[in-house]
């Protein structure tokens, strides 16, 4: 794992909400969406954080505020210290070039009409100066033949390819501008579980070879635990927990965690004879109205008046504090408390 320096990436109290509008001539705003709301944690030279979460708690809306593709409502995004909220124009541009992003989907986020070299080539329109015409067919070869792809295909088209594959072609261009930071959204969700486990090892050769970090989102908590340093666990726009994978995966502290590790299947019949499974009630709130408090409250077994009336800071529990395993692993929870789980 990655020594700790500065983080490269620290992102403070990031809020986005979505306003809510009525009315079709004259739209008035009636409330908001609150996708993202007071988010904060820190990328360190690299190393994998995972982010992981059930669908629609806000880890998109995460990964597109840290491209710029989404504007914050509020919070910064300190890149090596300097707030690429803030930025636009040049300077934005000039960031841009090493935070790069690889998307879920390769079958719609490869432009069908493109050959393979084009789109592996498109980040040096941008930015020509990595890259002069003359150089450029040399260079997308090259990456072609780092993803593990036959450089041959230059000229061929993303309905040639599997997959896998394309997804490759996908990482090749997320790499095209020899990025510092990569931010993965679900990158091997729509793949097959047989080739899943390629495109991860590839990740993380990658990631030695050109000494990259990865923010890595997904909702496949075995996948994140296999490739993550240190795991965000969120909730409803919130973090719940943060901590290095052993901590989140074999002592967590926040009860939303514990539930979802419960309920991955668990194949070892000892393993899960001793293992309790918690079954949240209830749905996910909308985060258009998010209970007041903790967030998590209403499908909480361990929720008091406290957690109604505060809101939970993500922090160390301060029993946890002097010791050295406990160090570092925050939880937003009023009454954290560890918990062991026996995996296979
Ligand atoms: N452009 C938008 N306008 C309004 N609401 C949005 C917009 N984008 C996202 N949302 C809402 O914000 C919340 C978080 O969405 P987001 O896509 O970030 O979740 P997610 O964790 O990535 O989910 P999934 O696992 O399904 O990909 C959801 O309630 C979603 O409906
Ligand atoms: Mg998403």
């Amino acid at each position: 794992m990655a020594d700790r320096g500065e983080p490269i990436l620290q992102v403070r109290n990031l809020v986005k909400h979505f306003p809510l509008t009525q009315g079709i001539l004259f739209k008035r705003q009636v409330g908001a969406v609150k996708a993202v709301d007071d988010v904060s944690f820190e990328l360190y030279q690299g190393e994998t954080l995972g982010i992981v979460g059930e669908s629609g708690c806000g880890k998109s809306t995460v990964a597109k505020l840290l491209m710029r593709l989404e504007q914050p409502t509020a919070g910064q995004i300190l890149y090596k210290g300097e707030d690429i909220a803030r930025l636009s124009g040049r300077a934005l541009k000039a960031v841009r070039r090493n935070i790069q992003m690889v998307f879920q989907d390769p079958y719609t986020s490869l432009n069908p009409r493109m050959t393979v070299g084009d789109i592996i080539g498109e980040p040096f329109d941008i930015h020509p100066e990595v890259a002069p015409k003359g150089d450029r067919r040399r260079k997308v070869r090259e990456l072609l033949d780092v993803v593990g792809l036959n450089p041959e295909y230059i000229n061929r088209y993303p309905h040639q390819f599997s997959g896998g594959q394309r997804q490759r072609i996908g990482i090749a261009r997320g790499l095209a501008l020899n990025p510092e930071i990569i931010v993965c959204d679900e990158p091997v969700s729509a793949l097959d579980v047989s080739v899943q486990a390629q495109v991860i090892n590839l990740m993380e050769r990658l990631q030695d070879e050109f000494e990259l970090s990865y923010l890595f989102i997904a909702h496949d908590l075995s996948i994140v635990r296999h490739i993550s340093d240190r795991v965000a666990v969120m909730y409803l726009g919130k973090l719940a927990e943060v901590g290095t994978d052993a901590q989140i995966y074999d002592h967590p502290t926040h009860p939303y965690t514990q539930a979802l590790l419960s309920a991955v299947p668990q194949p070892d019949p000892a393993a899960r004879a001793t293992r309790e499974r918690i079954i949240l009630t209830g749905d996910v709130p909308s985060p258009a109205n998010p209970p007041s408090g903790c967030r998590f409250r209403t499908r909480c077994w361990k929720a008091q008046d406290k957690c109604a009336k505060e809101v939970p800071l993500l922090a160390v529990p301060e029993r946890y504090r002097d010791s050295d395993s406990g160090a570092r692993h925050a939880s937003a929870c009023h009454f954290a408390e560890e918990k062991d789980i026996v995996h296979a």
